[in-house]
C-alpha cells in the first residue's frame, strides 16, 4: 500500500481566527461512502478498518471533516440508508470497536467524522416497523399507516390510499397482510416513512442521536430530514385519502402522482429541527450539522440555517444540480453555464446577510461532475475540466464538500450493460420506464444511466493501478461488489499524490486556500458578466482585499467578459495570480489577450 502519511496540518491552521464565523466556516468536508472507500477483508466491500487505514491520506489532503455515508446495521437494500438498528455497525463495516477506533484515529488527525443521519425513515426490519405492524403495540402509530381506499378490497390493485409513487418506482404504499393496512414509503418499499406527528417517534429519534455524540462524533449529516413533515388537512388526512377527487393530482408517465410536494418543507420542518437542536446539541461544542434538503429553496435555506433560529448549519440544496433534466430525472439536457451560475447565484445572494451556504457538485447519489459536465474523452480535457469545476465551487461562499475520489478526477463509471448496475433507484427505473410504463426506449434509458446514474458514483476509490484498483487486494476472495473503473490504471491517488499539477495537487491547493485565506472563507460574493455563456465570473470582497474569479466552464476558448476586463484593466502581474487551472504566466498572458482557454480559471487578486 502507498505510503500517504505526511504534513499532517497544524491545528493553528484549521482555526478560524480572521473571522467570527464558527469553526466550519473554513472548513472542507470530505464525504467517504464507506461501501466504495477501502476493503480490508477481501469480501468486495469497504469496510470501516479501511477507512481508519487511509486517514494518513485525509489528513495530507487537508480535509477538516469527514462524513460517513451510512454504516449502521441495515439489510442493505439502498446500500445503508434503510437502518434496521441506529445503535449498531452492520457487520458488513465492523463493530461498533472498530467505529470507535476510527473516531480516535481521526480526532488525533485533528480530522471530525460526522455521521449519516436517516430518520425520515427506517427499514422495514428496524424493531420499531416491526412492532408497528400491529395496530395493539405502542409503536402502532409510529409509521403512516392508512386503510384502503373506501370501497377496494385491501391489497389489490386500485385499493392504494392515493395515487403517490415511490421516487424508486412503484406506488408509494405497500400493503401489508399482517396489519390489513398500508404503509407509505417515498422511497424503496423497505424504507418505511416514520411518523414524526408523533412525539414519542421523535424522542426516540433525539436519544439515539444523544448517544452517537456521547459516545464522540462530531455531528451529523442528514438524510432528507426537510420531508420529515407532511402536509395533511386538518383531520389529519393525506391528499386523495377517503375517497377525495384522487384524479385531481397531476399524473407522471409512469402512472404516479409525487408525494414531494406534500413531504418537502412541511408546516412542521422549523418546529422539529428547533426541537431536536434543543434535545440534542444544546451546551455541545464544536459539532456541525448539514440537512440533505431537495425542494427548499434559497430563501428557506437562509432561514433554516440563520443561527438565531436554532435549526440546522447548513443545508444541501439541490436545484443547481437539476439542470441537465428536466420533467424526469431521465429525461436529460445538455449543461449550459447560463443555468448553473443562475441556480448557484440565488444560493449565495440568499445568505448574504444571515444562514450559510453549502457547496457540492458530487456526492453518492450524483455522477461525476468530470463527466457530467466536463469532459473526460482524453486525459488533457478531463483534467482541465476537473480543475475547473472544483476551482469554481471553491471559491464560492459557504463549506465546500469534495466526495471520494473527485479530488483525483475520477469519472462516470461508462457502464453499457444493466447488469453492471447494483443501484435499486437504477433497476428499478429501467423496469418501469422501459418495460412498463414504456415511455422511454431502452437505448435512450441507459444512455440516461451511464450519464447520470448513482452507480457512476459508487465505483471503487481509485487508490493505485493494481488489479482492484487498491480497493481491495488483488488476489482477494471477492469481487468488488460493483466494477471497478478500467480507468484507474491511468486516474489513481498513487499516481496523483506526488504531483503538484494534479487534480489532486489542485485540490490541496484550493484547501489550503479556505484555510488560509479570509477572503476565501468568508468573502461577501459579488456576480459578475450574468449572461456570459462560457465564463462565470465572481469576486470575493473582504474589507479591502478583493479576489477575482473567472472560470470558463465550456472546453472552447472564450472571449473575457467586458465587465472582467474593465475590472483589470491593463492586465495583471504573475504575483497576482493565487491559483490557476493552467498556470500563472499562462494565465498573465490569456488576461492581456483578453481570451480564456478551453477551462482555463484564474483566481486573481486584485
Ligand atoms: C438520500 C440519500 C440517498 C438515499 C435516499 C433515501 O437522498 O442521499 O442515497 O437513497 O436519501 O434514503
Ligand atoms: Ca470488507
Amino acid at each position: 500500500m502507498t505510503d500517504f502519511n505526511r504534513s499532517i496540518l497544524p491545528d493553528a491552521v484549521r482555526s478560524n481566527g480572521a473571522t467570527p464565523n464558527p469553526w466550519w466556516a473554513n472548513a472542507v468536508v470530505y464525504q467517504i461512502y464507506p461501501r466504495s472507500f477501502q476493503d480490508t477483508n477481501g469480501d468486495g466491500v469497504g469496510d470501516l478498518k479501511g477507512i481508519t487505514s487511509r486517514l494518513d491520506y485525509l489528513a495530507d489532503l487537508g480535509v477538516d471533516v469527514v462524513w460517513l455515508s451510512p454504516v449502521y446495521r441495515s439489510p442493505q437494500d439502498d446500500n445503508g440508508y434503510d437502518i434496521s438498528d441506529y445503535q449498531d455497525i452492520d457487520p458488513l463495516f465492523g463493530t461498533l470497536e472498530d467505529m470507535d477506533e476510527l473516531l480516535a484515529e481521526a480526532h488525533r488527525r485533528g480530522l471530525k467524522i460526522v455521521m449519516d443521519l436517516v430518520v425520515n425513515h427506517t427499514s422495514d426490519e428496524h424493531a420499531w416497523f416491526q412492532a408497528s405492524r400491529d395496530k395493539d403495540d405502542p409503536h402502532a402509530d409510529w409509521y403512516w399507516w392508512r386503510p384502503a381506499r373506501p370501497g377496494h378490497e385491501p391489497g389489490t390493485p386500485g385499493a392504494e390510499p392515493n395515487r403517490w409513487g415511490s421516487y424508486f418506482g412503484g406506488s408509494a404504499w405497500q400493503y401489508d397482510p399482517k396489519r390489513g393496512e398500508y404503509y407509505l414509503h417515498q422511497y424503496s418499499r423497505k424504507q418505511p416513512d416514520l411518523n414524526w406527528e408523533n412525539p414519542e417517534v421523535r424522542k426516540a429519534v433525539y436519544r439515539m442521536m444523544n448517544w452517537w455524540m456521547d459516545r464522540g462524533i462530531d455531528g451529523f449529516r442528514m438524510d432528507v430530514i426537510t420531508q420529515v413533515s407532511k402536509t395533511v388537512d386538518k383531520n389529519g388526512k393525506l391528499p386523495g385519502e377517503d375517497g377525495s377527487e384522487i384524479e385531481d393530482y397531476p399524473v407522471g408517465e409512469e402512472g404516479y402522482s409525487s408525494p414531494f410536494s406534500w413531504c418537502s418543507d412541511g408546516p412542521r420542518i422549523d418546529e422539529f429541527l428547533a426541537e431536536m437542536r434543543r434535545e440534542v446539541f444544546e451546551g455541545r461544542e464544536g459539532y456541525m450539522n448539514v440537512g440533505e434538503a431537495p425542494g427548499i429553496t434559497p430563501d428557506r435555506n437562509e432561514f433554516i440555517t440563520d443561527p438565531k433560529n436554532g435549526e440546522l448549519d447548513m443545508l444541501f440544496l439541490f436545484d443547481h444540480v437539476g439542470i441537465d433534466q428536466e420533467g424526469s430525472k431521465w429525461n436529460t439536457v445538455p449543461f449550459e453555464v447560463r443555468n448553473l451560475r443562475t441556480r448557484l447565484a440565488a444560493q449565495q445572494e440568499a445568505v448574504k446577510d444571515a444562514g450559510w451556504a453549502s457547496l457540492f457538485f458530487c456526492n453518492h447519489d450524483q455522477p461525476r461532475v468530470v463527466s457530467r459536465w466536463g469532459d473526460d474523452s482524453d486525459r488533457e480535457s478531463r483534467e482541465l475540466g476537473a480543475k475547473a469545476f472544483g476551482m469554481l465551487l471553491h471559491m464560492h461562499r459557504g463549506t465546500p464538500y469534495i466526495y471520494e475520489g473527485e479530488e483525483l478526477g475520477m469519472t462516470n463509471a461508462h457502464f453499457t450493460s444493466l447488469d453492471q448496475y447494483r443501484d435499486l433507484e437504477a433497476i428499478n427505473a429501467y423496469r418501469q420506464r422501459v418495460e412498463e410504463a414504456r415511455c422511454q426506449s431502452p437505448e435512450s434509458m441507459m444512455a440516461a444511466l451511464a450519464l447520470i446514474g448513482r452507480d457512476n458514483a459508487r465505483t471503487p476509490m481509485q487508490w493505485d493501478a493494481s488489479r482492484y484498483a487498491g480497493f481491495t487486494a488483488p488476489d482477494a476472495a471477492a469481487e468488488p461488489w460493483i466494477g471497478v473503473n478500467p480507468n484507474h490504471v491511468e486516474i489513481n491517488a498513487a499516481e496523483e499524490f506526488d504531483d503538484p499539477d494534479s487534480v489532486y495537487g489542485f485540490y490541496k491547493k484550493l484547501i489550503a486556500m479556505r484555510h488560509n485565506n479570509a477572503t476565501v472563507a468568508t468573502g461577501e460574493w459579488n456576480l459578475l458578466a450574468a449572461d456570459d455563456e462560457q465564463v462565470y465570473a465572481f469576486t470575493r470582497t473582504n474589507g479591502d482585499d478583493t479576489i477575482l474569479v473567472v472560470v470558463n466552464l465550456t472546453d472552447k476558448s472564450a472571449g473575457l467578459p467586458g465587465e472582467v476586463a474593465e475590472l483589470l484593466g491593463d492586465g495583471v502581474a504573475e504575483s497576482q495570480i493565487l491559483l490557476s487551472t493552467y498556470d500563472a504566466v499562462h494565465g498573465v498572458k490569456s488576461i492581456a489577450r483578453g481570451e480564456l482557454a478551453r477551462w482555463e480559471g484564474v483566481v486573481i487578486q486584485l
